[in-house]
């Protein structure tokens, strides 16, 4: 387990944060992609860098079709090879039989079970040998992510290092990035939706609202994570 974190300069650019975790990490660095305009903007950062980094994507089995086709867009313009991670078949067939497929809408602790099953346990294998991973996490998107810092020691796994390159971006940046790229985007972005999770968990948002009060809406703020992302 790492005890430090490398120092940085005060203003640092993404590709700063990226090259930085990535030559300090004590073994290979992958992103963890849901394959939002945050995870494309650091695969396009990365590729034109030059930079060593994976690429991991974990599927719940309960994404959107529209994310899949983002992914195949991303590996056909990239030429990347994405690692896909599924949940443990038994797990989700005996959540499925004993609670139906919604037992996450019926309180904290069983939606809590289903993103510890279809996602947190899966990500622990992503991270298995791992020295770093990169997430597209900003600290404006929410109120538990206001403290995010660009490197961070994840004790929760293993103390490998977190790097968090976009830590300091504005939705707004992140948006006219992609744009001047033209990276491949979710349909459902067109559709009114501004942070997409799994298909029963996300919804549009109206103009003005917070982008994710359409994840886990039924549910308050402090709340909206789903285990990757403890701290
Ligand atoms: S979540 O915890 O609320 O679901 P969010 O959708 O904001 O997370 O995404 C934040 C970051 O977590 C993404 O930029 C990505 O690095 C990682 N992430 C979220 N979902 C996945 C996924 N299904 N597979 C891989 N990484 C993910
Ligand atoms: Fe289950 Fe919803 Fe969590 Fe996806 S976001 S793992 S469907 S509770």
């Amino acid at each position: 387990m790492r005890h430090e974190l490398p120092n940085l300069p005060a203003a640092c650019t993404a590709v700063e944060i990226l090259r930085a975790g990535i030559d300090a990490a004590d073994g290979p660095v992958s992103l963890a992609c849901s394959f939002s305009l945050e995870d494309v903007t650091i695969i396009h950062l990365a590729h034109e860098a030059g930079l060593n980094l994976g690429i991991f994507a974990l599927d719940t089995g309960r994404l959107n079709e529209e994310t899949y086709e983002v992914a195949d867009c991303v590996t056909h313009r990239f030429g990347v090879k994405i690692d896909w991670f599924f949940p443990r078949h038994d797990a989700v067939e005996q959540l499925e039989r004993e609670k139906g497929l919604f037992s996450f809408r019926e309180s904290l602790d069983n939606r809590h079970e289903c993103c510890s099953i279809r996602k947190v346990e899966p990500l622990g294998r992503a991270l298995a040998g791992l020295g770093g991973w990169v997430t597209g996490m900003r600290s404006e998107q929410s109120v538990t992510r206001g403290t995010l810092l660009p490197l961070e020691l994840d004790e929760l796994n293993g103390g490998i290092l977190k790097i968090n390159p976009l830590h300091h971006w504005s939705e707004e940046e992140v948006i006219a990035y992609v744009e001047k790229q033209r990276l491949p985007t979710n349909r459902l972005l067109r559709q009114g939706y501004r942070s997409i999770g799994c298909a029963p968990c996300t919804r549009p948002v109206e103009p003005g609202e917070h982008p994710r009060t359409g994840r886990w809406w039924w549910e308050n703020p402090e709340h909206k994570e789903c285990g990757l992302h403890r701290r």
